[in-house]
C-alpha cells in the first residue's frame, strides 16, 4: 500500500470504520469501498425500549463498554490484524455528543497506536455511501439523495463522489424522529420506525386523513403530522386535547392502533415521494435517486420509490461498513487524513464542508 497526496496507489484498501453516534457501536472493515469483510453492531435498542428513547448519558457508557470488544470483533471476523488496516475512518458529526466522543476517542487513540491515517466522516454522507455496499448496479451521478434518519430529513444534490448540496431540509422534526413520537402516542415500542411499520400490516391506510405540510419548494415540516394524528386519536377515544397524551395507549383497540400506523404511514410516505418529485423535476439531468438513513428500511416506501437505489435492508440503519464505504470515497476525491491530536476542536456540522 502506499499512500501519497490523499490518494491511494494499490487496489485493495481495507478501512476500519466506526460508527457511535446514536445508539448503535459498530465496527467494520470494508475493501476497496465495496466489499464488506465484517460489519459488528451491538445496538443498545433492548436498554431504551423501556424508557421510549434513548438516554444520551447511558448511550455513553454503553459504548464505553461495548467499543473495544466490537473493534476486535470486527478485526477477528475479517481474519485481519492492525497490519492489514490501511486507515480508520470514524463518525466525527453529527449525533450525540458522549456517543460521539467515544467513537472519536477510540479512533484518535487507534490511529495514534497503530501509526494509521484517521478520517472523519459526516454521518449522512455515511448513510448515502452505503448505497454503494452492493453486488448490484451502484448509483450514477448526478443524482439526488433522499436522508431520513431520526435526526435528518434532507434532499440532496451530488454532482459526484463527495460533493454535496442540501437543496431540501426540514424546518423542525425529521421524519423518523415523527415515526418514533407517533408510535408512542399508539402506545408501540421504540424505535418507531419498525414498529409502526409492523402495526400498519394489519391496519387500513385510508381510515385516518391527515394534512400535508404546506412548506415551500423543497423542504420538509414533520411536527404537525404528530400533532394531527394526536388530535385525531384524542378525537377518535372522546378525550380533550388537554388529555395527556402517555394515557391514550389505554384507550385504543389493537386495530385502531393498526388504522392509525398505516394511515401515518401512508402519509408519511406520500410527502416524501411528493418532495422527491419536485426535486426530481427541477434536476431533470439527474441519473440516479438515492435513498439512505434509518427510515430508507421501510417497505411501503420501498414500494412506492420504485426505481430508486436503498441500501440492503440490514445497512439502513447505523454501521461501521458505510463509514468506511464514506472514507473510501473521500480518499478516492482526494481529501486529506485528520490529525488525530486535533479532531474534535472544529466539528464539522453540515454535509456540505
Ligand atoms: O439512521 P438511523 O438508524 O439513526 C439516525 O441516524 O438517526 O435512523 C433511526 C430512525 C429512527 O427514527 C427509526 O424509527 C427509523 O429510523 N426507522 C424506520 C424504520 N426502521 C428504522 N422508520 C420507518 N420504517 C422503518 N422500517
Ligand atoms: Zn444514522
Amino acid at each position: 500500500m502506499d499512500f501519497y497526496r490523499g490518494m491511494w496507489y494499490n487496489l485493495s484498501v481495507k478501512i476500519l470504520g466506526i460508527e457511535t453516534s446514536c445508539d448503535e457501536t459498530a465496527a467494520a472493515i470494508v475493501e476497496d469501498g465495496a466489499k464488506i469483510l465484517s460489519n459488528v453492531v451491538v445496538s443498545q435498542i433492548d436498554i431504551f425500549k423501556e424508557y421510549g428513547g434513548v438516554i444520551p448519558e447511558v448511550a455513553a457508557r454503553s459504548h464505553l463498554e461495548a467499543m473495544m470488544p466490537v473493534v476486535n470483533k470486527a478485526l477477528s471476523d475479517a481474519s485481519c490484524t492492525w497490519d492489514d488496516i490501511d486507515a480508520i475512518a470514524v463518525t466525527h458529526a453529527p449525533g450525540l455528543l458522549g456517543s460521539l466522543l467515544i467513537g472519536t476517542l477510540t479512533a484518535r487513540t487507534l490511529a495514534v497506536l497503530h501509526n494509521k491515517p484517521l478520517y472523519a466522516v459526516h454521518h449522512l454522507k455515511s448513510h448515502v455511501y452505503a448505497n454503494w455496499l452492493t453486488d448490484g448496479p451502484i448509483p450514477e451521478f448526478p443524482l439526488l439523495a433522499l436522508v431520513i434518519s431520526g435526526g435528518h430529513t434532507q434532499i440532496l444534490y451530488m454532482p459526484g463522489h463527495n460533493q454535496f448540496e442540501i437543496i431540501g431540509t426540514t424546518h423542525d422534526d425529521a421524519v423518523g424522529e415523527c415515526f418514533d413520537k407517533v408510535a408512542k402516542i399508539l402506545g408501540l415500542s421504540y424505535p418507531g420506525g419498525p414498529s409502526i411499520a409492523k402495526a400498519a400490516l394489519k391496519g387500513d391506510a385510508s381510515k385516518y386523513k391527515f394534512p400535508h405540510p404546506k412548506v415551500e419548494g423543497l423542504d420538509f415540516s414533520f411536527s404537525g403530522l404528530k400533532t394531527a394524528v394526536l388530535r385525531a386519536v384524542q378525537k377518535d377515544v372522546g378525550v380533550p386535547i388537554s388529555y395527556p397524551s402517555h394515557q391514550l395507549m389505554g384507550l385504543l383497540s389493537e386495530q385502531q392502533v393498526s388504522d392509525f400506523a398505516a394511515s401515518f404511514q401512508r402519509t408519511a410516505v406520500e410527502i416524501l415521494a411528493e418532495k422527491m418529485e419536485m426535486a426530481r423535476r427541477e434536476h431533470p439531468e439527474v441519473k440516479s435517486i438515492v435513498v439512505a438513513g434509518g427510515v430508507s428500511a421501510n417497505e411501503e416506501l420501498r414500494k412506492v420509490f420504485k426505481d430508486a437505489f436503498f441500501p440492503v435492508p440490514s445497512l439502513s440503519g447505523d454501521n461501521g461498513a458505510m463509514v468506511g464505504t464514506a472514507a473510501y470515497y473521500e480518499i478516492q476525491s482526494g481529501v486529506k487524513p485528520t490529525d488525530p491530536y486535533t479532531l474534535n476542536i472544529y466539528p464539522r456540522v453540515s454535509i456540505e464542508n
